[in-house]
């Protein structure tokens, strides 16, 4: 089932009640990392910058970071780009009232998928600006495989050096090792965890128009695996069901897996490689401090990627 199923306005909803929970590690680590770093980050960024978030949520980090850009009175187009369309246009709605007062920053929304947005921006033929900067936060990039990750890292770049304009990326990435620790914050068994990542099976009875999937018939299964440090999901049915879909008939079996969402849990070496690949080097790296001394609870590095390939564009940090 397509992981976009768990995405809309309900979704999202429910992700942020989530993310509240006190087991959700994820979120503390990534804000410690903003209040120690934060103003380091907004430094890196050129005076006239486009910034696009993709899959801007709630939009609380974006807030954080667009103050500090306010303060260092930096001129900022920012894009906000997500699927979740009602939840966008209030979230964006506060956001412009935040930042009403300030000349230096520009405030526009974008509704669409990734790749709505990496053709939106094929299809721009200027932008006032002398970078864009890609903001990836909340270890979106990871609800995707490494491949597809670089593949639209790697469109927006050309797109970028088609219109002579630097290409960053700012991510967050969850660096998180710790198999326990991981699977008390995704548990599917009970908590807010478990209402989203049932919301798929939700989402899909409404597109559908009936209710094909019922929650009771079904566990959400995670899966961790070692190699690629990966934590994946599988809706797997409780006994042999059969679903009728606009006529159709499917049969699942019993314990038979259907894969829905993935978060990947990449170290610096698989972030690097993904850069790589989609022609762009990891340019600087803030950590919470338990990562950095090793310890259990070290979870959240932003990465900071500028694009390096033509010398001329090149920004170093
Ligand atoms: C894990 S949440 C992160 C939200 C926010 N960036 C944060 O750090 O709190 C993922 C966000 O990306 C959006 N999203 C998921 N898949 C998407 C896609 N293919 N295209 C656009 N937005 C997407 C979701 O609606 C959600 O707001």
């Amino acid at each position: 089932m397509p992981s976009l199923l768990l995405w809309d306005d309900q979704g999202l909803g429910k992700f942020d009640a989530w993310t509240n929970d006190l087991a959700y590690y994820p979120k503390s680590r990534e804000w410690e990392i903003l209040g120690k770093y934060g103003s380091d980050m907004v430094d890196q960024l050129p005076t006239n910058s486009a910034i696009i978030e993709l899959g801007c949520g709630s939009l609380s980090k974006t807030a954080f970071l667009l103050a500090n850009m306010a303060k260092q009175h930096r001129n900022i187009v920012y894009y906000a780009l997500d699927v979740s369309d009602d939840a966008l246009y209030t979230n964006l709605g506060v956001l412009k009232k935040q930042f009403a007062a300030s000349r230096n920053i520009q405030i526009y929304g974008l509704v669409g998928t990734y790749s709505d947005c990496a053709e939106w921006l094929a299809s721009t033929c200027f932008l006032p600006v002398c970078t864009v900067t890609f903001l990836w936060l909340g270890n979106s990039i990871a609800n995707m495989t490494r491949d597809s990750a670089s593949a639209l890292m790697g469109k927006f770049r050309a797109t970028c050096t088609k219109m002579s304009i630097d290409c960053n990326f700012l991510i967050s990435a969850d660096g998180c090792q710790v198999e326990d620790r991981i699977l008390k914050a995704y548990d599917p068994v009970s908590g807010p965890s478990r209402v989203f990542l049932f919301h798929g099976l939700h989402h899909a009875n409404r597109l559908l128009g009936q209710v094909a999937f019922k929650e009771a018939e079904w566990d959400a299964v995670p899966e961790w695996d070692t190699g690629e440090n990966e934590l994946r999901y599988y809706y797997v049915p409780k006994r042999d069901i059969q679903l009728e879909i606009s006529g159709s008939r499917i049969k699942v079996k019993e314990r038979e897996p259907v894969y829905y969402f993935m978060s990947g849990k990449w170290n610096e070496a698989q972030i690097a490689q993904i850069a790589s690949q989609a022609g762009l080097n990891i340019g600087k790296i803030w950590r919470d401090a338990s990562y950095e001394y090793g310890e259990y609870f070290g979870i959240v590095a932003l990465h900071f990627v500028p694009y390096t390939k033509i010398h001329t564009k090149a920004i170093t940090f």
